[in-house]
């Protein structure tokens, strides 16, 4: 039997970091009726919670130009200048009128009472904003009270996208295809009752953030399985530099602990990167810029240290530097979080490894966040805006998801008053196809298998024969769990295992088809 639930809304936003949140809070502003939709329990759940690094803004003896220069620089000759140009003019006057102004985020101060501006790697002076190690995490919390304030925003937590409406393939109407495909929001389902629902929007925005959760180590957190880019690929949409996966040098490594980031803002304070007996070694890699090299250069050293070694990980030495009140002064998160499991940032040896970070591709996205089909937006990591090229510029991801939040809000307005919501009854209910819960045992374990696939064979250093090998079991498992798919019940994680499985498809075909070694794409 279809599940006959329906909601209609003005506009659909699926995810709801500081992209998707910002669009939301423009577009509730302008009084229209928003449906946020998230899978996580608390909607802060998002990447932004979790970004430690700052949010460019704009250094005393800043210009464009030059911010212009370092973003370009860093994307390897494949960032679209027009679209760094829009990030660069806009993205400051954004920082200060709706994050500081608006919602009035607490970043940090010099003694003069100034924002404190610092410098990261990649940036030619201090333009970055911080609040402590918890940049991301003030922004998305102040982003979220003040959603919470409008009676015209609906946040529906617990609720997972299964896939985008698109007339074309769902309508009643068998004439549909015939029509440019278009979207009407998305079928929804509801963790708590299993139920699908349909949620039925003149405009939908996908803002669902990465999907570092397909590589067996990553600082994303639990969602980033690619749910936004496989939906938006099922569609039809336009999907481009997907080979382009930023790889952290440190993220947090222990047995039985979850794997999170070390922010490289650790090494701007001195640590330094070791081996258990204290050894460094990046000189060796770089003799210029040594600890500070450039994030690629770093992941990849320490890569070829752990694999020459056998080791399963390296170290930062932080507590030789700085004093630990310094410590908890500067990295207040990260101190309590690795306490929590047991290392003691102020005294021992941080355990560390490279990690999946940052998807530079994604949904290919106009300068307002249009994807190529209608009514259908992304931003934030899910999109591919041209900003970042081949490799991102520290920093810049937060500031890309401001700016592509307020543009696809402004955009997303236009034209709204002639612009009907697609008849209820031209599309059916979700029709549920089994009746039996999926085997959390088949889920776990074809979700492990991703993981160390695309790890091992499509992490930091790809060969042909690797890619190769990936493709054909990626394909295998991917018949396998359509199969699946179809016999179950629906839940959360077998949607996210549906969607890690193309995700991880489409990264390890465009790495295949790109055969010359760019920016974070790297190949032997
Ligand atoms: C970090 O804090 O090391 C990450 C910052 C970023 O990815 O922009």
């Amino acid at each position: 039997m279809p599940t006959e639930e329906c909601i209609e809304t003005d506009v659909l936003i699926i995810g709801c970091g500081i992209a998707g949140g910002v669009a939301a809070l423009e577009l509730a502003e302008a009084g229209l009726e928003i449906v946020v939709a998230t899978r996580t329990k608390q909607p802060q759940e998002s990447a932004t919670l979790f970004a430690q690094g700052g949010i460019v803004y704009q250094g005393l003896e800043d210009s464009s130009e030059l911010l212009i220069d370092d973003i370009l620089r860093a994307g390897a000759g494949r960032s679209l200048p027009k679209a760094v140009e829009i990030l660069v003019r806009e993205g400051p006057s954004l920082v200060r009128s709706i994050l500081i102004e608006k919602l009035r985020v607490p970043f940090d101060k010099a003694p003069n009472d100034e924002l404190s501006l610092v410098r990261e790697g990649g940036h030619s002076l201090n333009r970055i904003l911080h609040a402590a190690d918890m940049t991301g995490r003030q922004i998305e919390t102040h982003l979220i009270e003040a959603l919470q304030t409008f009676p015209n925003v609906k946040i529906l937590t617990g609720y997972t996208a299964v896939d985008l409406l698109t007339p074309a393939h769902h309508s009643r109407d068998q004439l549909a295809i015939y029509e440019p495909l278009s979207c009407a929001g998305a079928y929804l389902l509801d963790q708590q009752s299993g139920n699908v629902i349909r949620c039925l929007a003149r405009r939908t925005i996908l803002a669902t953030g990465g999907l570092g959760q397909i590589f067996l180590r990553t600082t994303n957190p639990e969602g980033a399985r690619g749910d936004g880019l496989a939906m938006a690929y099922r569609a039809g949409a336009r999907v481009i530099n997907t080979e382009y996966v930023q790889f952290h040098p440190t993220a947090f490594h222990k047995q039985g602990a979850p794997s999170f980031l070390i922010s490289e803002a650790v090494r701007g304070a001195g640590a330094r990167l070791v081996h258990a007996d204290c050894e460094p070694f990046m000189q060796k890699y770089d003799s210029t810029w040594g600890d500070l090299a450039a994030r690629d250069i770093v992941a990849r050293s320490i890569y070829q240290e752990m694999l020459g070694l056998g080791i399963t990980n390296v170290y930062l030495d932080l507590a030789s530097k700085l004093d630990s009140d310094a410590i908890r002064a500067q990295f207040p998160w990260i101190h309590i979080e690795c306490l929590k499991y047991g290392v003691d940032i102020t005294r021992d040896l941080i355990p560390v490894v490279p990690a999946a970070h940052y998807s530079c591709g994604g949904v290919w996205v106009d300068e307002w966040g249009r994807t190529t089909v209608r009514d259908l937006y992304a931003v934030g990591e899910v999109s591919c805006t041209g900003v970042h090229g081949a490799n991102r510029l520290a920093s810049t991801s937060l500031l890309e998801g401001l700016v592509w939040g307020h543009r696809a809000a402004i955009h997303a307005q236009k034209e709204f008053a002639s612009h009907a919501r697609s008849n209820a009854d031209a599309i059916p209910g979700w029709e549920e196809t089994g009746t039996e819960e999926p085997d959390p045992a088949l889920i776990n374990q074809d979700m492990a298998t991703i993981k160390n696939i695309m790890w091992n064979y499509v992490g930091l250093i790809r060969t042909g024969h690797r890619l190769q090998r990936a493709i054909r079991e990626l394909r295998h498992l991917e018949i396998e769990i359509e199969r699946f798919y179809r016999a179950v019940k629906l839940n959360d994680p077998l949607i996210g295992l549906r969607n890690a499985v193309r995700t991880a498809l489409i990264v390890t075909i465009a790495a295949w088809e790109n055969k010359k070694s760019v920016g974070c794409h790297y190949r032997t």
